[in-house]
């Protein structure tokens, strides 16, 4: 086994281009999970991981149930093409059973979010032969292919990358109703009337709370309004729960929180308990079935995992059985509660939540200068690794930390976090003030 700094030189020496650990200024390599905890090379005492696999791992890390399920996945049939297998068939069923709609819905499987993403849009174009798309500042909707990130804000995602995105100019982004601001609902439905009124818009994208843009929460009855509006007027609506959905909000559907059946719903990262990477798009079946299918038009080469989907339904049937779903609303509302402490700060504002989904921002007074509005949460987040607390930053300004444990966690569990972070808290704002 190679040593911590043998590691170290090997990263300096071989750069991977998927390094993404650059905000983080302590070298740490990741060896064994729990839960909630992660140890790393070289420490006895675990870290606590606020971040999960950006809601990736919503089960917690090596959960021993969904643990067995994999390997008891992988010891029937791995991998085959075209035919149907019992775990696929069974995990549509229950994706479309837990619609609670009598509409008929199909699920197509894929290997990524920003796949499903893609694919939504092809459907919705083909179904109403228009070409644009509205999605939403601040959203995020995948990086790895043009549709993906051409619907993702330009603050979150280094447009240069892209070159020539033509996709990007279909792209009609507007404000998201963020529930702090009054009216903000209806104004982004004006904007939408109008919009359908004038172009010809194929789909409405929308994370139905922001993901990558910090946990913004849209106003009660806005995806309500959206439903109306979208329906009335023949436009497609995709919900993307790739972060949001598998129980962050207390349901499997994050639609379902604010009560609505989308035309298009995409989930991913949990679906199968983070170890496979499987993404599914539920669908209406009418629209699904305009889009001509000769030549694979749906198709890729592990989109038909037998392990990925029989997993994937072990997965929801314990999520089920065991309620974890609905432990994030107590649990969340539990956390929510007991962090109100760090709203008092001059270097916090807008502590907000909802299910297992909580986030505040890090801001800088407007009297104190020792720091720049960018250097603070860096400060924080490397502040927090020093006490064995991993988070990340997001949101549009870079300054939201957002706190996404396991959504199964219990009330002791989310206590160890709170005592953690005040610590964490405390340490912050001392170095903060003495800089
Ligand atoms: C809301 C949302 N949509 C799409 C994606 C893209 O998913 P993937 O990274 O699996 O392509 C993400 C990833 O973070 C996401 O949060």
């Amino acid at each position: 086994m190679k040593s911590l700094n043998e590691l170290q030189n090997i990263r300096n020496q071989y750069t991977c281009l998927c390094d993404d650990t650059v905000s983080y200024e302590k070298f740490l390599i990741p060896t064994q999970g729990s839960g909630m905890y992660v140890w790393c090379m070289g420490d006895d005492d675990p870290y606590i991981d606020l971040v999960m696999g950006y809601s990736s791992l919503n089960f917690g890390h090596n959960n021993r149930e969904v643990v067995a399920a994999a390997k008891n996945a992988l010891d029937k049939l791995i991998h085959i093409h075209s035919f149907n297998t019992e775990g696929k068939l069974l995990l549509s069923k229950l994706l479309i059973e837990e619609l609670n709609t009598n509409e008929s819905f199909g699920v197509y499987f894929d290997v990524s979010g920003s796949n499903v993403v893609s694919v939504a849009i092809r459907v919705a174009r083909h179904y109403t032969k228009n070409r644009k798309v509205v999605s939403f500042i601040g959203g995020f909707h995948g990086a790895t292919n043009v549709t993906s990130a051409g619907l993702t804000d330009d603050d979150i995602l280094n447009k240069d990358q892209y070159l020539f995105n033509e996709f990007e100019k279909d792209v009609i982004r507007i404000e998201f109703p963020d529930r702090r601001i009054a009216g903000s609902s209806l104004s982004a439905i004006d904007k939408l009337t109008k919009l359908i009124r004038e172009a010809d818009i194929a789909a409405v994208i929308i994370e139905p709370v922001l993901g990558a843009g910090g946990f913004i929460f849209p106003e009660e009855d806005f995806l309500l309004q959206l439903r109306e509006l979208t329906r009335a007027n023949g436009v497609i609506l995709i919900s993307d729960e790739i972060q949001v959905g598998m129980g962050r909000l207390g349901y499997l559907y994050a639609s379902k929180r604010y009560g609505i059946v989308p035309d298009i719903i995409l989930l991913a990262k949990s679906l199968a308990g983070g170890i496979y990477p499987l993404s599914a798009l539920i669908c209406k079946s009418e629209l699904y079935s305009v889009v001509p299918s000769k030549g694979s038009a749906f198709h890729t080469t592990f989109n038909n995992s037998p392990f990925g989907s029989r997993l994937a339904y072990d997965v929801l049937c314990l999520a089920k059985s065991k309620g974890w779903f609905e432990n994030a609303l107590v649990t969340g509302q539990y956390l929510l509660r007991e962090l109100a402490f760090l709203d008092e700060s001059e270097f916090i504002s807008g502590l907000r939540g909802d299910g297992m989904a909580l986030a505040f921002d890090i801001v800088k007074p407007a009297s104190y200068t020792a720091m720049t509005e960018r250097e603070l949460p860096k400060l924080f987040v490397n502040t927090c690794l020093e006490r064995k607390l991993i988070v990340c930053t997001s949101g549009k300004r870079g300054n939201t930390i957002k706190i996404t444990p396991p959504i199964n966690l219990t009330i002791p569990e989310c206590q160890v976090i709170i005592g953690r972070l005040k610590e964490c808290f405390v340490a912050f704002s001392d170095k903060a003030l003495l800089v």
